[in-house]
């Protein structure tokens, strides 16, 4: 069953949006050669809380950490550990929030120092990727229309998109029904109506498609060892497209 909110429960969505949105911003001013996953944990973690929420990661299944740090190869769900950053990496930050009842989740991936090129475009894309995703959650498409466009986007630039996982709805609990692939035909699934509020999230891949989780149980990478790029937005379906929640507009 896909929720539909209501004005007031999309106001608390977005305020969890808001502090995700605020800890990706203030974890980006942090990012630099040298620092390690674990220190932009604990910045994550103290400013969630100084903010009077609950990181919304850190025990979901078990999961030890406030924040998710994939960083080049690593797609998704790598777990903060001692790895300094260096100079032409590229960071995927997964951030979760939980106050009021309501979550929010949106991940962003930041460059370290000077990049490649191709990895720039990489990111580029997969963010351009989101965005029109997100053109397409309006009310009246349907939930396949915004994989197709992702895939067609991404793939008309020679990447690939995962496959394995998805995006999701969201409110009052991190993950709610639809589930929400990258890829496919069109005009599948169900009918989109305004309130329902998803988390959108494409992960790309400079190589293929091609994933597995190493043997910490979390962390995801690619095969062949290529960069992966992923960013998210939480989101609200409406009549001309999906609104983004957690931009740090407020919404408006
Ligand atoms: N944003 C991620 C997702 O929607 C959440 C990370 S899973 C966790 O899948 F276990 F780390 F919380
Ligand atoms: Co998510």
């Amino acid at each position: 069953m896909v929720n539909i909110r209501n004005k007031r429960e999309i106001d608390l969505i977005r305020e969890s949006s808001q502090i995700v949105y605020e800890t990706l911003t203030l974890l980006g001013e942090n990012i630099k050669p040298g620092v390690t996953g674990e220190e932009l944990n604990k910045i994550a973690e103290e400013y969630i809380h100084s903010r009077g929420a609950t990181p919304a990661f850190k025990g979901y299944m078990k999961y030890p950490k406030s924040i998710c740090i994939s960083i080049n190869e690593e797609v998704v769900h790598g777990i903060p550990n001692r790895r300094k950053l260096k100079e032409g990496d590229i960071v995927a930050i997964d951030c979760g929030v939980l106050k009021d009842g309501y979550f929010g989740d949106s991940a962003w991936t930041y460059t370290v120092g000077q990049i490649d090129a191709e990895v720039m475009k990489l990111m580029t894309i997969t963010e351009k990727a989101l965005y029109i995703g997100i053109e397409q959650a309006k009310s009246g498409n349907r939930l396949s229309d915004i994989g197709h466009v992702i895939q067609s986007y991404v793939e008309s630039h020679g990447f690939n998109v995962v496959r394995e996982l998805v995006g999701h709805g969201i409110g009052t609990e991190l993950h709610e029904d639809p589930q929400i692939p990258n890829y496919g035909d069109p005009g599948e699934g169900i009918l989109l109506k305004s309130g329902m509020c998803l988390a959108i999230e494409p992960m790309v891949n400079l190589g293929g498609k091609e994933v597995y989780t190493r043997s910490d149980g979390w962390t995801v990478c690619t095969r062949d060892g290529k960069p992966s790029a992923h960013f998210e937005h939480t989101i609200v379906v409406s009549d001309n497209g999906g609104k983004i929640l957690s931009d740090g507009t407020l919404g408006k």
